[in-house]
C-alpha cells in the first residue's frame, strides 16, 4: 500500500485539514470555499466538506441533539482523515459548537494534521446577515436547539492552537490574504522529487 508520503510526492503538495467552526452566519463557508478556489488555482488538489454534501447524503440520519452533533462530527473527521491519507488538502465547515468536539476531530485526524480555524462573529452579527432566515425561524421558536439560541457555543479559549479569522473586523479578501499567509507555506512541498 502507498503511504501519505509517497501521494504527497505524486500531487507535490503537503495534505493538511483545515476545519472551519463558527456559528451559522459566520462566514466560515464564504471562506472556505474561497480558499478552495483560490488553492485550486494554483494547482493545490483539494476537498471540502460541508453540511451541503455531508448533511443531505452520510449524515441524513442526524438531527441537532448534542448526540446526533458528535457523530456527525465524528463520521467527518474520519472521512477527512481517508483524504488525508490521500494527500489531499481538506478544508472542512462545520459548526462544531463545543470544545469537546473539535479536541475529537483532532484526535481522530491527528493533532499534527489538522488546523482548527475559528470564524469569529458575534451572535448579533450573524443573526442581522441572517443568510437563510434560520435566525428569525429559530426567534419563533421554529427551530429547536439552534446554535446560539436553545444550544450553547463555546468559543476557544486562551491557550488553544486554534487559529481566529474575525469576520466581523475584516472582509472576505482581507480574511482570504490572511489565511493564504498562513497556509501556503504548510501546504507546499519543499522541492521537487521524482519517484
Ligand atoms: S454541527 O453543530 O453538527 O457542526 P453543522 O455544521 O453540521 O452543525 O450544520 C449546521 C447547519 O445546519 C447550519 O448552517 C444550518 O444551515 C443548519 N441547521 C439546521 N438546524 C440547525 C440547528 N438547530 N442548529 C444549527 N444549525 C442548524
Amino acid at each position: 500500500m502507498q503511504d501519505r508520503a509517497t501521494k504527497e510526492i505524486l500531487l507535490q503538495q503537503k495534505a493538511h485539514v483545515f476545519w472551519f467552526y463558527g456559528l451559522s452566519g459566520s462566514g466560515k463557508t464564504t471562506l472556505a470555499t474561497a480558499l478552495e478556489q483560490r488553492l485550486t488555482s494554483m494547482g493545490f488538489k483539494t476537498k471540502i466538506l460541508d453540511g451541503d454534501n455531508i448533511r443531505s447524503g452520510l449524515n441524513a440520519d442526524l438531527g441537532f441533539s448534542d448526540a446526533d452533533r458528535a457523530e456527525n462530527i465524528r463520521r467527518i473527521a474520519h472521512v477527512a482523515r481517508l483524504f488525508h491519507e490521500a494527500g489531499i488538502i481538506v478544508i472542512c465547515s462545520f459548526i462544531t459548537p463545543k470544545r469537546g468536539l473539535r479536541t475529537l476531530a483532532r484526535e481522530v485526524v491527528g493533532e499534527a494534521a489538522l488546523t482548527p480555524v475559528y470564524t469569529r462573529a458575534s451572535f448579533e452579527t450573524c443573526a442581522r446577515r441572517d443568510v437563510h432566515g434560520l435566525y428569525a425561524q429559530a426567534e419563533k421558536g421554529q427551530i429547536k436547539e439552534f446554535t446560539g439560541h436553545g444550544s450553547s457555543f463555546e468559543p476557544p479559549e486562551a491557550g488553544d492552537v486554534d487559529w481566529v479569522v474575525d469576520t466581523d473586523a475584516m472582509s472576505e479578501e482581507e480574511a482570504l490574504r490572511h489565511l493564504c499567509g498562513r497556509i501556503l507555506p504548510m501546504i507546499e512541498f519543499p522541492c521537487a522529487i521524482s519517484l
